[in-house]
């Protein structure tokens, strides 16, 4: 059966477990597997602007043995003329996998149930299970462990990347608490799968709208920019609603002495998070960035041995 990754709890925590140790052995020895070799393709396709996604996805996919095929969709068929999985059917013949960043996550549902190919989703409005391996890596190189620490996410909770903290967190056994207003709540149905998960792993789900007490004895703090890609107009009122969940000097100072400071990029400096704390000592943002890298080779190994 092919395997996908649409969604961070499309991997149990054994699954999860085995795909970080997979990416610290090749993050320790860069070049040593080449399951691509041929070289085979992988196509690569963005609906949304992106740096890291592109550049790890290529310089990976590359690394691996294989080609990258980067597809803009704004001059390709997809999202126009052709529905995801008529496109899924034309790349499958020719592809080892699909990579893509869209908009709404059902478009990548449909893409995956008509192909042959693994799927990989590289952000959607709703989840960026990508991202999410990165950080898990990062925090365990910096902590050495994943289970029973508590991460705390302050922002805009319909963000994507709070989506993917509940469900990837609650997978590797954290403590996940979110802390945002209450116009800006995590999808409840996401909150409930994250939370039927914890009870299987030993984690937990907690949803705060005080900053103060959600950050208090964290391990992790987490951020991410109050304006997502596709809700530019919403800037004002967004700035408006989210201010009290800015990161700085004051608010890292009630996580542990020993947090540390994690932000997936790009970052709107100045408003979820200070200079201060990004260039800070407890930041680790540089290497989390870097993991993209090396959790994506990993991620593409164990889909492509698995299917
Ligand atoms: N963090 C992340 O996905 O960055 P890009 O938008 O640059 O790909
Ligand atoms: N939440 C952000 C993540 C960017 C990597 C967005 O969707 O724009």
């Amino acid at each position: 059966m092919t395997r996908h990754f649409l969604r961070d709890d499309d991997l149990s925590q054994a699954e999860q477990t085995a795909i970080l140790d997979l990416a610290e052995h090749i993050k320790a020895d860069r070049w040593g597997r080449k399951p691509l070799a041929g070289p085979q393709t992988v196509a690569v396709i963005f609906d949304k602007s992106s740096t890291r996604t592109r550049v790890s996805f290529a310089v990976g996919i590359a690394d691996l043995g294989g080609q990258p095929l980067i597809i803009s969709t704004a001059n390709s068929q997809l999202g126009g003329k052709e529905s995801p999985s008529d496109t899924a059917r034309v790349l499958e013949r020719q592809v080892a996998a699909i990579v893509w960043r869209t908009y709404a996550q059902s478009g990548l549902v449909e893409m995956a149930s008509g192909t042959t190919v693994p799927v990989i989703n590289a952000l959607s409005d709703e989840f960026h299970p990508c991202q999410l391996l990165a950080d898990l890596l990062t925090i365990r190189e910096h902590k050495g462990t994943l289970a029973g620490l508590t991460v705390t996410f302050l922002g805009d909770g319909a963000d994507n990347m709070v989506h993917s903290y509940l469900l990837a967190g609650a997978t590797a056994g954290m403590h996940v608490r979110v802390a945002c207003p209450a116009d800006y709540m995590p999808e409840e149905r996401v909150v409930a799968d994250a939370d039927a998960i914890a009870v299987q792993t030993g984690g937990s789900v907690t949803i705060f709208t005080d900053a103060l007490e959600a950050v208090s004895g964290a391990d992790v703090v987490v951020t991410d920019t109050w304006v997502s890609m596709g809700k530019e107009d919403e800037k004002a009122a967004r700035v408006a609603s989210l201010s009290s969940y800015k990161v700085d000097g004051d608010l890292m100072a009630l996580a542990k002495p020993d947090a540390i400071f994690l932000h997936c990029l790009p970052a709107d400096r100045g408003y979820e998070v200070t200079s201060e704390v990004i260039d800070g000592p407890q930041s680790v943002i540089w290497d989390e960035a870097e993991n993209r890298l090396h959790a994506q080779k990993a991620l593409m190994v164990w889909l492509l041995e698995n299917s």
